[in-house]
């Protein structure tokens, strides 16, 4: 297996992995609003390829800020790993990796919508004081900070940077 930095021309395979992971209705979620629109950062967006090159993983991450907070925090997702080779490591190093350079890049605390046990072994828990485009399950939006008191100030609603936050 080898990780590597996304290219464009893996972007096919990328969705049909991602449809494959969560069905066709995905982009209905409401986490697509914070996507739809915006740039996944380009250093964090990894594949994991196999020695035949088939991509088996994929992870992305997106700019987003929080409320009227100046913050620069990532949303992390989608990540997804095929059927035939869960369980091997390939997510747990797709979110060590990005975690690491997300804080090498000076990203200040990642969001994600997702399972706090899965999440939790990567420092990642529930946030209460941010929102996420409705429908979104309070319980399910996670956070990790990177740089130390960010966390507790983060508070408002989650929406994608505009041309004056760059
Ligand atoms: C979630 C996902 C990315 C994990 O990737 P992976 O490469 O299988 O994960 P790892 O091998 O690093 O870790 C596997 C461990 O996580 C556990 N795990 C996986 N999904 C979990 C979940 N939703 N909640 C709790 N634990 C979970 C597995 O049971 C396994 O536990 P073990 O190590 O004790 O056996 C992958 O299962 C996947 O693509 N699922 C479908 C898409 C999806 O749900 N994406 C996440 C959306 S929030």
């Amino acid at each position: 297996m080898r990780f590597e930095i996304e290219k464009p021309e893996d972007s096919t395979e990328i969705e049909v992995l991602l449809d494959n992971a969560f069905g066709l209705g995905r982009t209905n979620l409401s986490s697509y609003q914070l996507r739809i629109g915006n740039q996944p950062i380009e250093e964090l967006s990894m594949v994991a390829k196999e020695e035949n090159g088939s991509i088996v993983g994929s992870i992305r991450f997106w700019p987003v800020r929080v409320g009227q907070n100046e913050f620069k925090v990532l949303l992390l997702g989608p990540i997804a790993v095929h059927h035939t080779h869960q369980g091997e490591g390939i997510g747990s190093y797709l979110i060590s990796a990005g975690v690491s350079k997300a804080r090498e890049l000076d990203w200040e605390a990642i969001l994600l919508v997702g399972d706090e046990p899965y999440y939790s072994k990567f420092g990642f828990s529930v946030i209460k004081t941010v929102e996420f485009p409705p429908p979104t399950d309070p319980n399910r939006i996670l956070c990790l900070e990177l740089t130390e008191g960010t966390r507790e100030l983060l508070k408002g609603r989650v929406r994608i940077p505009s041309a004056k936050d760059c």
